[in-house]
């Protein structure tokens, strides 16, 4: 399958394993980019320069196109994390989710790396094509993960590429060929499949946590701030997260204002989740996952996936012959 993507990145699949902060590392990356599509390496709100360094290298060495994840409110200065991911070499770079995008395109641009963003809304995608942003990612209130909750990937999608004219790349709710095929006939030059990545055998997702997520049904997963308030981290209140419910989501989901109000309660809940997150206790502790997730029923090595997502070339013939 060619796409802008595959040409432009040099990869053969126009398919991307998400940046998945603490579940996307270099092991990860390096397996998808391997089985020819692009593998991302997330970065955390607390990664340091070594993590950072070691993890990129791992997806380096594979020798193929890879990209690296950074999240905007989070990532600091450019000037001092952009020598870091330069040095390895990435082809893609995507800044999402706050800060000011506009300080991060010059400095990729001139090291020659492609750059992408999230958008959620029409809005961030006019916004992000305004500053020059390679390629956008339209990502729907149902991916898992941080973002947006305002618009679904396919009234999104639909909009941006109507309107925009830099290549777009779907992200949300696809974690099969059916998904692949369906979102690259609509004109997305790529999907970004973030939950089904996260099930891999080589992502850093704990073994509950997998458990839990192979287990869950497309019906499991809900958004909420409760776990960002839970854990003090200043996440901005528009990209909440979309996670499996459980005993946490079902008491304080749609109620985090009130959390907010109630000092007593969210230091209990804060100690509560830290330890169920040393724990592996998935009942309390977070499960970033999106509504896909009930499209997974087993783990399997990331190529595994990557040569399922790559059937729908399969699909898009047969629909091309209707
Ligand atoms: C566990 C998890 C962690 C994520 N962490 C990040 C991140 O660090 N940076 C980022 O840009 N997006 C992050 N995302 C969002 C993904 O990039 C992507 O938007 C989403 O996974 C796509 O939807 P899907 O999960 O339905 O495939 C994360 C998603 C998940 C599931």
């Amino acid at each position: 399958m060619r796409t802008w993507l595959t040409d432009h990145l040099q990869i053969e699949i126009p398919v991307v394993s998400a940046p998945m902060a603490g579940v996307a590392g270099g092991r990860l990356a390096r397996a998808v980019s391997a089985a020819g599509a692009l593998g991302m390496v997330g970065i955390g709100t607390s990664a340091d320069p070594a993590w950072i360094e070691q993890e990129l290298s791992e997806a380096a060495s594979a020798g193929k196109p890879f990209g690296v994840g950074l999240i905007g409110w989070s990532v600091g200065d450019p000037a001092d994390i952009l020598p870091l991911v330069v040095a390895a070499g990435p082809a893609l770079v995507s800044v999402s989710y706050g800060g000011e995008l506009s300080d991060w395109v010059a400095g990729l641009h001139d090291a020659g790396i492609t750059v992408a963003t999230q958008v959620g809304t029409l809005d961030d995608a006019r916004d992000a094509d305004a500053i020059g942003v390679d390629v956008l990612v339209a990502r729907g209130a149902e991916a898992g993960g941080h973002g947006r909750n305002q618009v679904a990937t396919l009234p999104l999608l639909q909009a941006v590429l109507e309107e925009i004219d830099a290549p777009v790349i779907a992200a949300g709710g696809i974690a099969t060929a059916r998904g692949v095929a369906a979102v690259l006939a609509a004109g997305a030059v790529g999907a970004w499949v973030g939950s089904a990545f996260a099930t891999a055998t080589e992502a850093d997702t704990g073994p509950h946590a997998r458990e839990a997520m192979v287990g869950a049904e497309l019906t499991d997963t809900v958004y909420t701030r409760v776990f960002d308030l839970a854990q003090r981290l200043a996440w901005p209140r528009e990209f909440g997260g979309r996670a499996l419910v459980n005993g946490v989501t079902d008491t304080w989901a749609g109620r985090e204002d009130e959390l907010e109000r109630q000092p007593a309660a969210l230091t209990a809940l804060s100690d509560q989740v830290v330890s169920a997150r040393a724990d592996g206790d998935v009942s309390v502790a977070p499960v970033y996952a999106g509504q896909a997730v009930g499209l997974v029923s087993s783990v399997r090595p990331a190529a595994r996936i990557v040569a399922e997502l790559a059937t729908a070339e399969d699909l898009l013939r047969k629909a091309a012959g209707l």
